[in-house]
């Protein structure tokens, strides 16, 4: 059973006509976009989407789906997306697929967000999967030098020929390899503050459903944010 592919069909079930549905990025919101595709294309679903990387874009794209970009909406009714990692208390890891910037905006502008992981995302606390930091190019080795000082065992994301790895805005991403984060919301007011990240992968009290897929089904769990 492809767990992803379930919680990203059952996922779309979520979208109604003349929603305006933020498109999530990585291996599990590709299936749910692709769902949305089939709905827009067998079942004439009207809706508008809203993507958040360049690689959702193009497959939102080769669907057929409506798209608008992010300034020219109001508000988004609905944002579906991935998850690296997931606590029990709704905390959250993005930013695996590199393209947390673009995903925080769409979910900061969404009224409702969703996310859709298999089981294996499920942890006690976060920190296992390295948190993934966007970091300008400019002073990156300074950054990444004051994120060692402080033991937070950063790594820059390579591509395969070696080089640093760019995000859709040509940024770095700093990876930082924590094991246990003991205080979540503490380690995102002072990665905020720091200059020269532009974003980090903490999604903190903004989800408000999670699809969990296992071999039993889906889980639906809601949180109060
Ligand atoms: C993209 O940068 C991420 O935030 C993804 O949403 C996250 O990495 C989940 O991806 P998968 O569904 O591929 O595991």
């Amino acid at each position: 059973m492809n767990l992803k592919k379930m919680v990203g069909i059952k996922a779309a079930e979520y979208i109604k006509n003349d929603m305006i549905v933020g498109l999530g990025t990585g291996s599990t919101a590709y299936f749910f976009v692709e769902e949305l595709g089939r709905l827009i294309n067998e079942e004439g679903l009207r809706i508008i989407g809203v993507t958040t990387s360049d690689r959702t874009q193009e497959q939102a794209l080769a669907l057929g789906i409506p798209l608008k970009s992010v300034d020219e909406v109001a508000q988004i009714d609905l944002t579906v997306d991935g998850a690296d990692e997931i606590s029990n208390d709704f905390q959250g890891i993005k930013g695996g697929g590199a393209a947390h910037l673009y995903e925080k905006i769409v979910a900061n502008h969404s009224k409702k967000v969703v996310w859709i992981v298999d089981q294996s995302k499920m942890v006690e606390q976060l920190g296992a999967f390295p948190l993934p930091l966007e970091v300008i190019k400019y002073g990156s080795q300074q950054v990444f030098r004051i994120l060692e000082e402080k033991g937070y065992k950063p790594t820059f994301r390579k591509q395969a020929d070696g080089t640093n790895y760019l995000t859709d805005e040509n940024n770095y991403i700093i990876d930082l390899h924590l094991g246990v984060i003991e205080n979540p919301h503490a380690l995102a007011e002072e990665l905020d503050r720091m200059t020269g990240i532009v974003e980090h992968g903490l999604f903190l009290n903004r989800v408000q459903t999670v699809l969990i897929g296992s071999e039993k089904g889906v889980e639906v769990r809601e949180s109060t944010f």
